[in-house]
């Protein structure tokens, strides 16, 4: 059988892959060894995903995290060269952009072995997100693209891919998988409506976490004043990720909202699938609003789902208080059509056939 090896070390690299590795066992026809690099290591931010998506626990355990962005790499790179060396797989599979993605596909691009990257083509055209430096890198050096949007693939044709011998599929979004698969259940398995008393259609879900926002006190302030704001009227609950929590309280940030702890991803269904609408600077929550037929709003300067905003799905409003506020107030009662297909179908399924043509071609 053809040996893959998965490097995971974020939070929403485990929700991927809990959908691939699921497929992956019921065909049979690759072994899959995972690494964890230890990127996200509090058990509400690791743990609980591999316990609650039943993700198969990881052959190796890196433990690196809490590093600046060049050590945290570098150590990466090399613990990961290491074990591929032992492991021989005939290709990695990546996901998405943090730092764990852009090691594993070094280090196994250094030792020839394929590269597979899942959620590529993303851009947000800012070079100053350490994501966006991540994601370029990742694609350039890999022999399999999965893309999970047709701007993702207008993006890498725009970036001449095709005079590359890179294989571009658009096999669609895996967390439209995860979305699907995991909210059959997700009533049975968390009770966080009740236990928070929240009502159907009468919070706001918020989360905030990214490197441009959490580091930029006077961006940091204003979005949470809008919080406040919005919350005077209809209750915001939020999630509250290390980074942005070790911030707030470096500041002595104390805003007046519904801060909980980070949520396992039975629970963050059950809150995309009761909330009004989403305020979020994050990549993935913005398609899991739209996969709940709920309005995001995008506190950022850019998005890489660019189709959420095209089709009237979501609004980018950056950091700005008043904007927000406004873009609460304009589509609180507003009623939108989301049947549209912007993420393909059976996702899981297409890139497991895509690495199986690579592997056996
Ligand atoms: C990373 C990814 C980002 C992704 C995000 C999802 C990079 C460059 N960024 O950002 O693309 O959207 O994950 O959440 O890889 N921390 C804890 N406990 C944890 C995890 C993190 O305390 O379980 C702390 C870290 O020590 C660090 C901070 O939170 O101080 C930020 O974590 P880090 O892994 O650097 O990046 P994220 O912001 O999570």
């Amino acid at each position: 059988m053809k040996k893959i090896v998965t490097i995971l070390g974020a939070r929403p690299q485990f929700v991927k892959a809990a959908v691939l590795s699921r497929v992956i066992k019921e065909h049979h026809q690759v072994e899959e060894v995972i690494i964890h690099t230890g990127q996200h290591f509090d058990a509400n931010m690791s743990a609980v995903f591999f316990e609650e998506m039943e993700i198969p626990k990881p052959t190796y355990n890196l433990a690196i995290n809490s590093l600046g962005h060049g050590a945290m790499t570098g150590q990466m790179l090399e613990k990961i060269e290491t074990i591929l060396i032992k492991e021989k797989p005939e290709a990695v599979v990546v996901y998405g952009d943090t730092n764990s993605t852009v090691a594993g596909s070094l280090a196994a691009k250094k030792l020839h072995i394929k590269v597979i990257h899942i959620e590529a083509g993303l851009r947000s055209f800012n070079m100053k997100m350490p994501e966006e430096v991540n994601r370029i890198l990742t694609d350039r050096i890999s022999d399999l693209l999965c893309c999970p949007t047709e701007t993702a693939i207008k993006n890498l044709r725009n970036e001449g891919y095709e005079n590359l011998p890179i294989k571009m599929e658009r096999t669609g979004d895996i967390m439209k998988d995860a979305v699907a698969f995991y909210s059959k259940t997700s009533a049975d398995k968390s009770s966080i409506i009740s236990d928070l008393n929240l009502k159907e259609n009468k919070f706001v879900l918020a989360t905030i976490h990214r490197q441009e926002n959490t580091d930029d006190v006077h961006k940091l302030k204003s979005i949470f004043a809008a919080l406040e704001e919005i919350n005077s009227a209809c209750k915001v609950v939020l999630p509250l990720h290390p980074r942005t929590k070790k911030i707030l309280e470096q500041q002595s940030i104390q805003p007046n909202i519904t801060l909980i702890n980070p949520v396992g991803y039975f629970a963050m269904l059950e809150l995309l699938k009761n909330c009004k609408m989403v305020i979020s600077d994050s990549g993935g929550l913005q398609k899991e609003a739209f996969f709940n037929k709920k309005y995001c709003i995008i506190a950022r300067e850019e998005t890489e789902w660019i189709e959420l905003v095209e089709n009237g799905f979501a609004e980018i409003v950056g950091s700005n208080q008043s904007k927000i506020v406004n873009a609460f107030n304009k589509y609180k009662t507003a009623t939108i059509d989301f049947n549209i297909e912007l993420y393909g179908n059976q996702v899981g399924e297409s890139i497991h056939q895509s690495i199986v043509a690579l592997l056996t071609k």
